[in-house]
């Protein structure tokens, strides 16, 4: 019979967005290993039935059902989760929400704003005082090949996500000119199964959420800076790199 008595040597996370897709995944093959959890939504119901699901799996999950777009309740949510857990090895800022909507495209833009921008760098910074404190952790964010490109049906889209790759850079650097033991993942997934992908019909080499989740567990585990899912993607955002603006402003997708 498995053991699920706590273990003060499991790793303790959060992981953001946890409802669905990836980070749902995350959660799933993060327990398998025997990881502690606090998980992070806003569909309460949903977060229930996974942690029910993998409560047979790690002794310690934890849910909290807040919009991330809310400063003081993400903060809250953050502070009560790794509480909870007895302290914080490493945090998955992985919620996001996907493309431009055609009916109402400010507000659609304004909310890839507050949540792939403005609620990821609250997220990043949280989590990096946290881990100054601390004197280490892990800040894993989920940004997107979407950061090596532009798109004139996703542009907020693709720009929130040149801000995190960027913002994560920029968080890197702080922590080495301080010397602070504070690791930063970088994860770049292609296309992967999940609510975001569902509904795109101009999807390719897409990835099935436990292939993709798998390469970036791996990668986690690694304390890699950088990691692209599939691997296939990082000659894309080489090729990407190597386009100039002139080209870019011709493009039409
Ligand atoms: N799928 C892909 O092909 C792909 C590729 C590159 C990058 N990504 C990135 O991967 C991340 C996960 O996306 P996914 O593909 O797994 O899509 P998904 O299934 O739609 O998952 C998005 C998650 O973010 C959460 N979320 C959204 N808005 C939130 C808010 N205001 N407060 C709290 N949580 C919120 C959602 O939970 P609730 O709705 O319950 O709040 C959900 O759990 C995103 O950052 C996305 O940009 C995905």
């Amino acid at each position: 019979m498995t053991d699920l008595s706590p273990n003060p040597y499991s790793p303790r996370f959060i992981i953001t967005g946890a409802s669905s897709g990836i980070g749902e995944e995350l959660a799933r093959q993060l327990a398998n290993k025997g990881y502690a959890l606090g998980l992070i939504a806003r569909r309460k119901d949903r977060l229930e039935r996974l942690s029910k699901e993998i409560s047979k799996h790690s002794a310690n999950v934890f849910i909290k059902a807040v919009d991330l777009g809310n400063e003081q309740d993400a903060t809250e949510a953050y502070e009560e989760l790794s509480q909870k857990l007895g302290g914080l090895d490493g945090i998955i800022l992985n919620a996001g929400v996907g493309r431009d909507d055609v009916v109402a495209p400010w507000l659609s833009d304004a909310t890839t704003i507050d949540i792939n921008v403005r609620a990821f760098a609250h997220g990043m910074h949280w989590a990096f005082e946290y881990f100054k404190h601390q004197g280490h952790g892990h800040i894993i964010g989920m940004s997107s090949i979407a950061a090596h490109l532009a798109s004139g049906h996703a542009s907020a889209y693709t720009a929130s996500k040149h801000f995190a790759s960027n913002y994560m850079t920029g968080f890197r650097m702080k922590a080495n000119a301080q010397s602070l033991k504070i690791h930063i993942t970088d994860i770049r997934p292609g296309y992967v199964v999940s609510e975001m992908t569902q509904n795109n019909p101009n999807t390719f080499w897409m990835a099935s959420t436990k292939r993709a989740v798998q390469m970036m567990v791996k990668g986690i585990e690694s304390q890699k800076k950088r990691i692209y899912v599939t691997k296939r993607w990082y000659f894309i955002a080489r090729f990407a790199d190597l386009i100039p603006s002139f080209i870019w402003n011709r493009l039409s997708f």
